[in-house]
């Protein structure tokens, strides 16, 4: 452990950039994939935040010299890494988060779903041992398909007997992410202030944003807003092609998961109103996962609805995860267009997660 001078130093650094700060309980946060192209700057962030007491990075391989590297920070949180699955137990046990960018990254060419029989196993893996030695435990999914690998998830936690809806989440943050930069370009604002919920998934044309909510206000016309739409849905593609060969979005999304497990553990913490979007159970649409603005106060609405509803989603986070599912807001008609066509491709993507837990 760092000293205590140095965590208020740090701490201080930190409020700065946006993370919380001041007396913070013991939080064990674990980080699966951590030597991969998302795992290292994760671990990173993580490492810089000061809601952190214990880093546990874990991988198959690589883990002691990222651990060793990030341990030697002068923050507050003590760092241990673990490699191999005889590991994975002891990297899990006390954890308070789970974050999982474990799994294969998207090639040029390659789409979200060819990605699924790779990760959606991986994740299945992983899944088993949280349910084992840390079921209390708040996961933020990030491997891909995350419309699928959240139901794998949600049925592995199922049958195992440990599932609560509060307690899982896809990590959508990177489309808000883009969505903020790309809206505060065209409008010309000032990108610090600016909000947009994006809702429904987390792939091509199921991920989408309402621009028609976005702050602080600005006049486009139809066309840029269909144009942002169009590049906040191909975010991740761009970063691909880019990229030519080389993996998808990693600096990003690091940066997407520190800020949503920065809210997860304030919402633990007992901070009020921590609202961010994520991929949820969810009643907010007749789907059963879907991304909304996601409060802390979920469950009131979960508890109605026992079908299987995963969407992406508002959601307002607390000391049991989930308190509440945002409603979507108004929509304009190309909005609620949208909404109605991405639904088969979710529907789709989730129910193909349940069908590979049950051996469909
Ligand atoms: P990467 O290949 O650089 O790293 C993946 C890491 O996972 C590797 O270190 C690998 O050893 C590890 N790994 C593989 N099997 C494992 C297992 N059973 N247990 C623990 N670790 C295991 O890939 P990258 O670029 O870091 O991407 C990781 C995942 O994140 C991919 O599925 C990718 O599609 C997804 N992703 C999600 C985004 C989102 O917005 N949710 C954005 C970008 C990527």
């Amino acid at each position: 452990c760092s000293s205590t001078a140095a965590a208020a130093s740090s701490s201080s650094v930190l409020s700065r950039r946006g993370f919380a700060s001041g007396p913070a309980p013991e939080r064990k946060v674990a980080v699966l994939g951590a030597a991969g192209g998302i795992g290292q700057p994760l671990s990173l962030l993580m490492k810089l935040n000061p809601l952190v007491s214990s880093l546990s990075l874990y991988d198959i391989a690589g883990t002691p010299g990222v651990a060793a590297d990030v341990s030697h920070i002068n923050t507050r949180s003590e760092v241990k890494g673990y490699a191999g699955e005889e590991q994975l137990g002891q990297a899990l046990e006390g954890a308070d988060i789970v974050i999982i960018p474990a799994g294969v990254p998207r090639k040029p060419g390659m789409t979200r779903d060819d990605l699924f029989k790779i990760n959606a196993g991986i994740v299945k893996s992983l899944c088993e041992a949280i349910a084992k030695y840390c079921p209390n435990a708040l996961v933020n999914m990030i491997s891909n398909p995350v419309n699928s690998t959240v139901p794998i998830a949600a049925e592995v936690f199922k049958i195992k007997g440990v599932y609560d809806e509060r307690k899982l989440f896809g990590v959508t943050t990177l489309d808000v992410v883009r969505a903020k930069t790309f809206y505060a370009g065209k409008a010309k604002v000032n990108v610090a202030d600016v909000n947009v919920p994006v809702i429904g998934g987390h792939a091509g044309v199921t991920i989408l944003p309402l621009f028609s909510q976005a702050t602080p206000r600005a006049n486009l016309s139809d066309d840029e807003i269909t144009a942002l739409t169009k590049r906040t849905q191909d975010g991740g593609t761009e970063v691909v092609e880019a990229k030519a060969g080389k993996g998808s979005a990693t600096l990003s999304m690091a940066y997407a998961g520190a800020i949503f497990s920065d809210a997860c553990l304030k919402g633990l913490n007992g901070v009020p109103d921590v609202v961010e979007c994520s991929f949820v159970q969810s009643t907010v649409t007749e789907l059963p996962f879907f991304a909304s603005k996601v409060k802390s106060l979920l469950v009131r609405h979960l508890t109605l609805y026992k079908c299987f509803i995963l969407v992406l989603s508002l959601v307002r986070l607390g000391k049991n995860g989930v308190e509440e599912v945002l409603g979507l807001g108004p929509l304009t008609d190309y909005e609620q267009q949208g909404l109605e066509a991405l639904k088969p491709e979710l529907k789709s993507s989730i129910e193909k997660g349940i069908a590979f837990v049950h051996g469909n």
